[in-house]
């Protein structure tokens, strides 16, 4: 298994480029099942994470091809991928493969708009927290979608088809918003979702869905109307830069010091970032191609944040946030409100010599003078890269095993780290 080495206490000063977002990608590839014709996505971002789902999709039949620049290839764009669903073959989704990927329970949807019938492995638990998918299957089954949980697998069906209706989520949920708009938009009639999520990862879903020719209105709006349409036709659509990933390289940056720019990153995005960033003494500005990042001397000032769904702060930019102030002039508190468990990060931060104590969902941080460099793990994306974070900052070396984690959602990291000043290596094998 790979493993990162970081040499810490290099300044970061240079520009890095952002790639497209994950969790963009993730449900755009998923809406191909809805039409016959090839769905063409721009700016995809290079992870395990988006193979993983190229291979979930190929066992429905989904005919992927990619043309991309050599990997490798400094400051390259994403690759362009054509995704082509003409007949699906199999609207079984297996345990092996959704166990792997939470977001490949989404294809239920699809699957069910496209073929009337769907059988889909339940996702289970994951280390953030237990996860359910009740908000899923109870706005499917607002749709008219007969669903049973037989041995593990929802096994769904549509006798009569899908029919719009009038759904109020009473919770927000970003998976929940994007699957069942994604079954709605060939739901016969109207439908109205309620309470969505607003995440800018549900607008680029919509905004991709429409030049397919759906019929959303309220996109960026937690009130959703869609109206139905009888077939969806292909499009080119470019997946929207990845607001966590310029988030995470802004706290790398304020966590060493020096000057970058995040290039490509949307400052509007981040609305929640800028206020804390500005708080905690780091200059983050808009320029006209990104985002500057820049801190010189001093320490941090300590801030008190708690996550939120869209437009509030991410709980996906919790865990860096919790390492940056890990080193902050005084006490900070982060507490967590999306999801249980998302603590991981917290006893390897410790490791490294972080003072932070846990009660409930609220972590209180007691920045210190220096962190030391360790061997750490973590079993979850965000966790692994506060970690990384961490170590930029670390006196000596830090090693962050399991490196997959960090490959399922940051592309190329060590060379984007590297091409800045970092002194950080993949140790393969
Ligand atoms: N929830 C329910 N019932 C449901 C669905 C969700 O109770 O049916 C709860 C969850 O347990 C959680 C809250 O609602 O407490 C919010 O969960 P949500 O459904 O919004 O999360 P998700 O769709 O599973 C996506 C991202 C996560 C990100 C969250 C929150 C993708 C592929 N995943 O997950 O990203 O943290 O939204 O913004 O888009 C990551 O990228 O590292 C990651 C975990």
């Amino acid at each position: 298994m790979d493993r990162i080495r970081i040499r810490g206490g290099h300044r970061l000063n240079g520009e890095i480029p952002i790639s497209g977002a994950k969790n963009a990608t993730l449900p755009l590839m998923i809406a191909a099942l809805l039409t016959e014709d090839t769905l063409v996505l721009e700016n995809v971002p290079r992870l395990a994470d988006v193979t993983m789902l190229a291979r979930i999709l190929g066992n429905h039949g989904v005919d992927m091809t990619i043309r991309g620049k050599r990997r490798g290839k400094p400051n390259g764009e994403g690759d362009t991928i054509h995704l082509c669903a003409e007949t699906i073959a199999d609207t079984t989704a297996p345990y092996e493969l959704v166990s792997r990927m939470r977001a490949s329970f989404w294809v239920l949807g699809p699957l069910l708009a496209r073929c009337g019938e769907a059988r889909v492995s339940m996702p289970g638990g994951c280390a953030i927290g237990t996860r359910p998918v009740d908000l899923h299957l109870v706005g499917l089954e607002a749709l008219g979608a007969e669903i049973e949980v037989e041995s593990g697998y929802v096994v769904a069906r549509t006798p009569n088809g899908l029919k719009g209706a009038h759904i109020e989520f009473p919770k927000v949920s970003v998976g929940a918003t994007h699957h069942v708009l994604m079954a709605a938009v060939l739901a016969e009639g109207e439908t109205v979702i309620e309470n969505a999520a607003r995440e800018p990862e549900v607008g680029d879903l919509a905004a991709c869905l429409g030049a397919m020719g759906a019929r959303i209105d309220g996109i960026g709006t937690s009130r959703l109307v869609i109206n139905s349409v009888a077939r969806l036709d292909g499009t080119t659509h470019p997946v929207l830069p990845d607001r966590i990933e310029a988030g995470t390289y802004a706290m790398a940056v304020a966590m060493t010091g020096g000057d970058v720019v995040l290039r490509g990153a949307r400052p509007d995005l981040l609305e929640a970032l800028f206020p804390v960033m500005e708080q905690a003494g780091v200059d983050m500005t808009a320029t006209n191609d990104g985002i500057r990042v820049a801190r010189n001397g001093g320490r941090l000032d300590p801030v008190t944040v708690e996550t939120s769904p869209y437009p509030g702060f991410p709980t996906d930019l919790q865990a860096q946030l919790m390492a940056l102030m890990t080193m902050a002039d005084g006490t900070s508190k982060i507490t967590e409100t999306i999801f249980e468990n998302r603590f991981m990060h917290v006893q390897e931060l410790v490791r490294l010599g972080a003072e932070i104590a846990l009660d409930g969902d609220t972590a209180t941080i007691t920045g210190v003078d220096r962190l030391a460099g360790a061997q750490v793990m973590a079993t979850d994306l965000r966790a692994s890269v506060s970690l990384v974070i961490a170590g930029l900052a670390a006196t000596g070396e830090t090693v962050i095993n399991r490196v997959y984690h960090l490959d399922r959602g940051f592309e190329r990291i060590e060379d984007k780290l590297g091409r800045c000043g970092a002194d950080i290596e993949r140790l393969t094998g």
